[in-house]
């Protein structure tokens, strides 16, 4: 519909081309100014007239319109009215569409993902969490967009931290002990050895030395380091599992050790390698960064330069046009200049396909999560808590619901989600029961629970197909033709969030939508004796169904069809 208008446009005005002209269309916030509307200011140069000048010719060039109602001259703009049920029509069919929200507009193009990320031997706090909702969205709003979604968890699997690891392992530790207790028994002994470390500085060399043994691919050190990644991974896709995500590779910072030397030599030819106090480093004082480390005074590599390893790698790998990277923000000024040393490599393209995605903490009723406060948060016990607690309330309210606890899983994880996903996520977030699991808030439950409503509404319409066209005619209230609107959004919506990389835009729209309905539901009968009108309603409700489930499925989340 918007084309069409556009191209009406088009055809009775100069100095603008109609993809400029789609720019400029406006969706007026109010039913009285029409359903699309146009500034006519920007012609007032080319056409050499007042813009209210300009519209009032504009409409009278247009003249009658087969699917219009009327054109309306309002100061500088024309607002257009369509025929509503030809508007109705178009915006139902859209939706009905399979893949409505989607479109091919990354065909042919790959991104690389980069999220979640844990590093072995630490547990899975809540940071990680954020990481792996927001870029597992990320994927899912991609593919849905076309694009071929490459996700890579970067594991911190490489360091001097394992040396440090195998020296406590070595003086304190059992098998039983870590076998028994996992991550919280290697973190345990992490701990342990900063305190013995405090003590006896020649712990610190002996760490150093028992990494370096690493490095050079001593077989000793080698196992207990593989052992104790195989344990920290087993405790990651549990709570993997429980999210319902998945990776396409696993490719932790060691899959680089033997990737570094080529960054070395690289950057050696390109003179841009200098030493400093025994490091070699790239200086980056010209674009107001600190240096960035390629290399330690012992020659090993650091984060960074596995980082440097890890890109040159992606793109003759997977040939992205983007690789995006989902951390903190406290690791901003780490991609700043993993990212310039790669264009200063002459690699023009690192520019705009390499992307950092920050975000902002989570605290817990207040309470910083963080190892370091010894606030330890696992993820996976917030989960189960969410399930948990999930459970209780629907026991509550719906005692006589078959599958309360599948659908506890789906209502728990679903509300941690959605409670990371619906802020900026440049924002932090504070968590807290009430808020998460509020079935009347802006929350993942209450848009489940109104997904659910349209599923049982939907159910009990026996004579409804949605293969068969209804009767626009019949759809006219504000409160329907309101929540057609916001269905229609999804399509902008999707793509906006794409392009600011940007879940909490669809989980804004999914509680918009869900609002829509339920003002709907409130105030117009569905199941009215007239099988005409009620088919109009129940499809509207089928709509709002199908886009509800498309939405929390781009957010990770699973819809149940009863709650
Ligand atoms: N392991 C890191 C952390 O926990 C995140 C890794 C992010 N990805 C990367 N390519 N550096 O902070």
């Amino acid at each position: 519909m918007k084309e069409k208008i556009v191209n009406l446009i088009a055809d009775h005005v100069e100095g603008m081309t109609a993809e400029e002209i789609a720019t400029f269309i406006e969706i007026p916030p109010k039913q009285e100014l029409g359903d699309y509307a146009f500034p006519c200011f920007r012609l007032a140069k080319t056409m050499h007239k007042a813009p209210n000048l300009i519209a009032a010719d504009i409409k009278e060039a247009i003249g009658d319109v087969d699917f219009l109602d009327k054109i309306d001259v309002q100061g500088a703009y024309l607002n257009f009215f369509v025929k509503k049920d030809i508007f109705v029509q178009t915006m139902i069919e859209a939706a009905l569409k399979d893949n409505f929200g989607g479109s091919d507009e990354g065909a042919d193009k790959v991104i690389c993902i980069d999220y979640s990320s844990p590093n072995v031997a630490k547990n899975f706090h809540v940071g990680h969490l954020r990481t792996t909702i927001i870029g597992n969205s990320l994927y899912k709003i991609y593919s849905k967009l076309g694009y071929k979604v490459i996700r890579i968890n970067h594991l911190g699997d490489w360091g001097t931290q394992f040396g440090k690891l195998i020296v406590a392992y070595k003086n304190w530790g059992t098998k039983e002990a870590v076998e028994k207790d996992g991550v919280a028994e290697l973190m345990r002994l992490y701990v342990k050895f900063h305190e013995e470390a405090d003590k006896n500085p020649e712990l610190v060399d002996e760490a150093r030395a028992w990494f370096s043994k690493m490095e050079h691919g001593d077989e000793e050190a080698l196992s207990i380091w593989q052992w104790f990644k195989d344990i920290s991974l087993v405790e990651y896709k549990r709570t993997y599992d429980l999210l319902g995500m998945d990776f396409d590779y696993y490719l932790g910072e060691s899959f680089y050790r033997d990737k570094c030397q080529d960054v070395v030599d690289q950057l050696t030819n390109a003179n841009l390698l200098k030493e400093s106090e025994g490091a070699m480093i790239v200086d980056l004082s010209d674009y107001d960064m600190a240096p960035c480390i390629v290399t330690k005074k012992d020659g090993s590599s650091i984060y960074a330069t596995r980082d440097l390893a890890a890109i040159f790698y992606r793109k003759n790998t997977y040939h992205f046009t983007k690789c995006l990277y989902v951390t903190g923000q406290e690791q901003k000024l780490h991609f700043a200049q993993v990212f310039k040393v790669v264009e200063l490599l002459g690699n023009d393209w690192a520019k705009d396909s390499l992307v950092h995605i920050p975000y902002g903490l989570v605290s817990l009723e207040g309470a910083k999560l963080s190892t370091r406060s010894g606030n330890i948060i696992y993820a996976e016990d917030i989960l189960h808590d969410a399930i948990k607690k999930s459970f209780e309330i629907i026991s509550e309210k719906s005692p006589n619901l078959p599958d309360k606890e599948e659908v506890a899983k789906i209502v728990g994880v679903g509300s941690v989600l959605f409670n990371d996903l619906y802020n900026q996520r440049i924002k932090d977030v504070s968590f807290s029961w009430d808020k998460v699991l509020n079935f009347d808030g802006e929350t993942g439950p209450y848009v489940q629970y109104t997904h659910a409503r349209c599923s049982s509404v939907v159910r009990l319409a026996e004579n409804f197909d949605p293969a068969k066209p209804v009767d626009y005619s019949t759809i006219s209230e504000p409160d329907a033709m309101n929540l057609l609107k916001e269905i229609n959004r999804f399509p902008k919506v999707v793509s906006d969030a794409a392009e600011k990389y940007e879940p909490s835009v669809v989980a804004r729209f999914a509680v918009d939508v869900a609002q829509a309905f339920n003002k709907f539901y409130n105030s117009t009968r569905i199941n009215v004796p007239e099988e005409n009108v009620k088919n109009a309603r129940v499809m509207l409700t089928y709509l709002t169904k199908k886009t509800l489930h498309d939405a929390l499925e781009l957010l990770g989340i699973n819809a149940p069809e009863a709650m």
